[in-house]
Parts: C-alpha cells; structure tokens; sequence
C-alpha cells in the first residue's frame, strides 16, 4: 500500500524557524516532520517531543529547527523491494525516510506502508480449514451436521450454561431470546442507548417497544440508575449490552430484575471471553447473545449464538430457530417460527475459533495493557475504567478523547490517524439521535452516551497487529497530540 501521506507535507528545512515547524507540524498526519539542509538532503526530524525539549531548555521559537531536531542523516534508500525495506527497518515502530541517491527525502517508510493497521481483522491460521474440507468432504454443509452440535456443546461447555444454540447471526439470536420468552406487542424492553442497533432492532421486530436510556460513565454501558427510573409496568425485560467487551454493571441490572420480575437477556454480541465476577458475560442473566462476524473475536464470518438456563425456554428457542416444527413431527408447525439455523460449514470455523479463543483473549490482553500504558498517560486521552470483578475482554480497545483540549473534533482526529494509515472507528452513534429510534427515547436525557459516542474512538485491535504496529498507533497518537498541545500553547 503507497503511504496515504505525501513527503511534501513532511518537510521542514533546518534552517526553518521552530514556529515555523510548529504550525507544519500541527498539519502533520504522522505528528513529525523530516528536516533537510540547504541542499535538501535529509539532516534531521523533529516533533513535538524535540521542540518542548529545546523550549525546556530555555530555546524560543524563532530558532532555527537544526538546533532543536534530532540528527538524522540516514534514511533508508528508496526503491528497496518491499521484504528488504522490512529486514532494514528491522521491525521497528518508526517513521523511517526514504531517500534518493543524492539523500534527499522522497518518501517515507511506516509500519503502515505494507498494510493498513485493521481495527479487527479474523485470524484464520487453526483448523478453519480442516473443518470446512471435512464438511464439504462429507457432504454435510447444511445446518445438519456434527460441527453445529459440537460447536453448541463447546460453546456451553465454556460458557457453564446447559443450552447453548447456533444461530445465523448476532441480530436473529437477539430476536429468538426475545421471541423464546413471549416478549412481544405491548411489552416493553429497556435498552442503552449506546450500542449497535442490532440491540433495538431485534426488540422492534417483536412488536414490543425498545426503551433507551443512559449509560454510566464507568463502564460506557446501561446506567442502573437510569434502568430502575424506566421502569413501567409494560416492562418485561432489561438488556444490557457488554459494550467492545466490557462488562456492563450486572449487580444492580440483577437486583432490579429479581425484585420487578424482569428477563435479563445480555447482549454480549462484542463480549465473548469477558466475564463480570468470575461469571462469563452471557452467562450472568437468564440468557445471552453472541456474534460472530468477521471483526468479532470468535468469528464464522456470520453467525451467532444464544445460550439459556431454563430448560422450557431453550426447548422454545430451538422449535423457533427451526420454523416453529414440532421436533417429533416433520413439517408439522406448532407455532410461526424462523429459519435462523447456522450452517454445518460456518459451525466448522466457529469450532476451530473456540480452540483458539484462549489464545485470542491473552494477546487482547496484551494490546490492551500496551495501549493503556501508553495513552493513560495523555492528559486528553481517556481510556476504559478497570473495574474490578469486571473482566474486559478488549475486543476493540476504545478510547475517548477530550476533543475541547486538543482543539480537535473526533472525526478530524480520525482523520488524521487515518491519514497516517491508522484505522480507526468511531464509537456507535447514540441511538436517541437516530430517525428510526428517536421516538423510544421519550423525555429522557443522554448526556454521558452523547458525550462518549462524540469524543470516542476505536484503535486497531487486531490479534494480529505487530508491536511495531501497536507502537506506531501509540507513538502517532502521542505526536499528534503534541503536535497539538505546541500550536495550541503557541497560537498558530
Ligand atoms: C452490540 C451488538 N449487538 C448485536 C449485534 C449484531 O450482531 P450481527 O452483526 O452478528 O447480527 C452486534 C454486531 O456487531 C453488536 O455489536
């Protein structure tokens, strides 16, 4: 991939006055600049970090950027095949300058040169492949094969719930929970109001009406206090939603159903792998949904799961998901149902993902410790809470920024980020503001969802990103923000 940047807009001469390169680099993407000398041959690099340094030091801005930059008279040459520009840069996490025979800067060389850093890409590397082979060997490719009931098993099994049912997607698993408990015209269903609209849709499909509220400012998730004050008679059931995997606060979403005699159906489609109190998320209330498209940490490219505790209502669940037949009685329909079975080909993947999910959640661990060690330090960067007793399984690593300091709106922020060939998403809009659900957010008020869904972003959480990746999202991030905070403190 050719680097979204180009060089020009790289490039500062040493003999350039340091306000000069405070404004440059303020419209850098990458947060730095490369300094040439008088003939244009790459001398040095300067960002932020250099030039609060040199002001430390008791330097002012009308100096020249040579007395401030770090030396830098290398580069590598450009022109190198892609393999050998990896080898030389040896894994690091820098920007590196490519130059020409005369040493003049014409390109640069970035960990986000060979691929765009992916916010969550799948990994297919176990037995995804044996497994669908197996299927199409045996010629079980449909929703009838040993895979759907393996996956289902070793899906409940990790789970510690006794039914577990493959579906074809996050969505129609929400649906079918709903469905399964009889939740329908009149009945009402407490929602967040920041999640992905699969949460509201799968209500409204129903009949029954989603109602939004709040979300807590320590978790990003459904506020208990807002859950209780919604409260109506019609209400049948509350779902929380485990938001880019953490857990939501189940104690008091559990004391207020217990005590209203309300369904707790989690929505834990971001959340496999997260646990709230040693309890897997999923697993806390009387039933729980799973996702699993491509971004998602277990995947099967679509599809998704539903597990229960009660017996009758998974029984329910299963007729459902299988248009409704009476399981003894071919083509005879006890009721109107759905046809959302998984197939035996994606059941396939999605067993060879289980295998590997341990392995997936301690390297999300470890994006995660990485990105909080790095960007908790920036005094505008907010990272997720770590709550005790609330396992976050980091399925995409967010963070909100304090747009009103850095002068910077999220979107320009992105911007910039995606400029630099980092990928990023912006947190869920909130689901208030939208045509379709407006009218489920009554007289209620989102202050702290719209101030998360404004300010927030995701970071390439990948389990494949490299170090030098992860360190070149952090150390971008850190030279914007410099970048930032020197024009803002300067006034350019
Ligand atoms: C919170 C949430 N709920 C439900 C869904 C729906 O899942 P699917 O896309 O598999 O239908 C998603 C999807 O990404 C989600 O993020």
């Amino acid at each position: 991939m050719s680097n979204p940047t180009p060089i020009a807009d790289l490039l500062v001469r040493d003999s350039d006055s340091l306000a000069a390169a405070v404004s440059r680099l303020d419209a850098s993407p990458l947060g730095l600049l490369f300094a040439t000398d008088p003939d244009g041959r790459l001398a040095g690099r300067i960002s932020a970090a250099e030039i609060d340094a040199a002001l430390a030091r008791g330097m002012n801005l009308s100096l020249r950027v040579g007395a401030a930059m770090v030396p830098d008279a290398g580069g590598l040459p450009a022109g190198l095949d892609p393999a050998e520009l990896r080898k030389r840069a040896n894994g690091s996490g820098n920007v590196i300058a490519l130059v020409d025979g005369e040493r003049r800067p014409v390109g640069f060389h970035s960990p986000a040169s060979a691929r765009r850093v992916p916010i969550a890409e799948p990994q297919l590397g176990g037995n995804e492949l044996k497994y669908v082979t197996e299927c199409i060997e045996t010629n079980w490719i449909s929703s009838q094969g040993s895979f759907v009931k393996r996956f289902e098993e070793e899906f409940a099994r990790r789970l510690g719930v006794p039914h577990a049912l493959a579906v074809s997607n996050g969505t129609v698993a929400l649906h079918l929970a709903l469905a399964a408990y009889g939740i329908g015209p009149g009945d009402e269903v407490i929602v967040p109001d920041l999640t992905f609209a699969a949460t509201l849709n799968a209500v409204i499909y129903t009949g029954a009406t989603p109602i939004i509220v709040d979300v807590a400012r320590d978790t990003w998730n459904m506020d208990p206090e807002a859950v209780a004050a919604a409260i109506t008679p019609r209400t049948k059931a509350i779902m929380p939603v485990h938001l880019y995997g953490q857990p939501a606060d189940m104690a008091p979403i559990l004391a207020i159903a217990r005590r209203r005699g309300l369904m707790v159906v989690e929505d834990a489609a971001e959340a496999v792998g997260a646990a709230w109190q040693g309890t897997p998320c999923g697993a806390i209330g009387d039933c729980g949904t799973f996702s699993f498209f491509s971004n998602k940490l277990v995947t099967t490219g679509e599809g998704g799961m539903v597990v229960f505790k009660d017996d009758a209502i998974a029984a329910r669940a299963r007729r459902l998901r299988d248009h409704g037949m009476n399981p003894q009685k071919r083509y005879w329909h006890d009721e109107v149902g759905f046809n959302y079975r998984l197939t035996n080909l994606q059941a396939a993947i999605g067993c060879a993902q289980l295998e590997q999910l341990d392995g997936f959640l301690a390297r999300k661990r470890q994006i995660s410790t990485f990105y909080e060690k790095r960007l908790s330090k920036i005094a505008e960067i907010e990272t997720p809470h770590i709550l005790p007793d609330f396992a976050n399984s980091y399925w995409v690593f967010s963070i909100i920024a304090d747009c009103a300091a850095l002068g910077l709106s999220r979107d320009q922020l992105m911007a910039r980020l995606g400029a630099a060939g980092v990928d990023t998403r912006p947190l869920f809009y909130c689901m208030h503001e939208m045509p379709p659900y407006k009218t489920y957010a009554g007289n209620r008020d989102f202050p702290i969802s719209a101030h998360l869904s404004a300010n927030g972003l995701s970071l390439p959480s990948s389990t494949s990103i490299t170090e030098a990746e992860l360190e070149y999202v952090a150390g971008t991030i850190e030279r914007i923000v410099g970048a930032r905070r020197l024009a803002r403190s300067n006034g350019t």
